[in-house]
């Protein structure tokens, strides 16, 4: 093979834009009152900590794969599309229905979305801005016309119900968007980072080859999510708003510019000491971790999803999406709606 029929073609002129978004919470509420019966905890921390009011917990009979064909169905027929067209299943999931096969695998068959290839990423609270730069790739080198991202968790069953420090902050849910060719606006730029040696800070420690399942992982509860918060709530404001400002500049546009900012809903102290810090103002932040809590992959998507909804986020729009995550992964993009 020679080194030119390697290289993927650019096909000049083409924008990949979000098409159709789709969303999906599950029914049940959980309260921060529900939670104080639970652990030494109390609504007034819980709300003045993290912004956080109640989350969605999935009923025992649904899987992660569920809650994201729930979403992936919305944003198809947001897009006017059928199963049969979607060209590629990208899932982004921290919580996946098992080690494997790929969640997205299982996804594609219950949709029925016979012609697509599918691969699931692990780039926990960013996986939305890295499947929608990853998409933006195939559509933009003429490869694939619809691709189909989903960033779903479940993250109910992998907390521990006896950890005030964390059970009190994550939810369930899955959002879904349609990526493909768009004649007016798009993605506009996009920037993603990393910083491995921050990995032990967030981390679920059991059930890969570190960890086999075993009792002595059982017995000290090492399937579950394990986050010195502290630490990561300095990183996580230090780098989004690090990511803003790499964005804004890629772009060629400043603060001014943007119309409303998607942030990855963690903590409202965190998304108010990013956007201070970027000096854009909090009337042009979307929030709803008071509702949902931290539901990682699904959380800027979901949010994405209602600004769209409620009119917040309109035609001609310019959109900052940030998110920042476990391994340490962010990333930042903007979109012209
Ligand atoms: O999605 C990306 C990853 N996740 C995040 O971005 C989350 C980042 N971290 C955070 O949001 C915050 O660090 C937390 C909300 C997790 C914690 O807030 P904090 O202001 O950093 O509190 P802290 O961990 O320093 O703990 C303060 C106190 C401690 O008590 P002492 O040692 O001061 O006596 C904790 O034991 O609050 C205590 N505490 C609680 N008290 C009542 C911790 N959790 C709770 C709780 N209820 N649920």
């Amino acid at each position: 093979m020679t080194p030119k029929s390697k290289t993927i073609k650019k096909h000049a002129g083409i924008t990949a834009g979000i098409t159709g978004l789709g969303c999906y919470l599950p029914k049940k509420v959980m309260t921060n009152a529900d939670l104080a019966k639970l652990v030494d905890t109390s609504d007034e921390w819980i709300r003045t900590r993290t912004g956080i009011s109640e989350r969605r917990i999935a009923d025992e009979k649904e899987v992660t794969s569920d809650l994201a064909v729930n979403a992936a169905r919305m944003a198809l027929r947001d897009a006017k599309l059928e199963a049969k067209d979607v060209e590629l299943i990208i899932l982004a999931s921290i919580s996946p229905d098992m080690p494997f096969p790929a969640t997205s695998c299982i996804v594609q068959a219950k949709l029925g979305a016979v012609n697509a290839a599918c691969f699931d990423i692990n780039a926990a609270c960013s996986g939305f801005i890295h499947e929608l730069t990853i998409a933006q790739q195939f559509i933009e080198s003429g490869m694939y016309k619809n691709v189909l991202v989903i960033g779903v968790e479940l993250l109910s069953r992998f907390i521990d119900w006896k950890d005030r420090s964390t059970c009190v902050l994550f939810g369930d849910g899955a959002g879904a968007a349609v990526i493909a060719p768009v004649k007016r606006g798009g993605i506009i730029s996009s920037y993603l980072g990393a910083d491995g040696t921050k990995s032990n800070l967030l981390m679920c420690p059991a059930g890969g080859s570190v960890h086999p399942a075993s009792h002595k992982t059982v017995t000290e509860g090492m399937h579950f999510l394990k986050m010195q918060g502290n630490d990561v709530f300095k990183n996580a404001v230090r780098v989004m708003t690090d990511a803003c400002a790499k964005v804004l500049h890629k772009s060629g546009l400043t603060t001014g510019d943007i119309d409303c900012v998607i942030p990855h809903q963690a903590n409202i102290r965190i998304i108010e000491a990013v956007v201070e810090r970027v000096k854009i103002p909090m009337e042009k932040v979307f929030v709803n971790v008071d509702r949902y809590g931290n539901m990682s992959a699904a959380s800027a998507i979901v949010a994405l999803f209602e600004a769209v909804k409620e009119g917040r986020v309109k035609k001609g729009d310019k959109v900052l999406l940030v998110a920042f995550g476990s391994g340490f992964v962010w990333g930042s993009c903007i979109i012209e709606w």
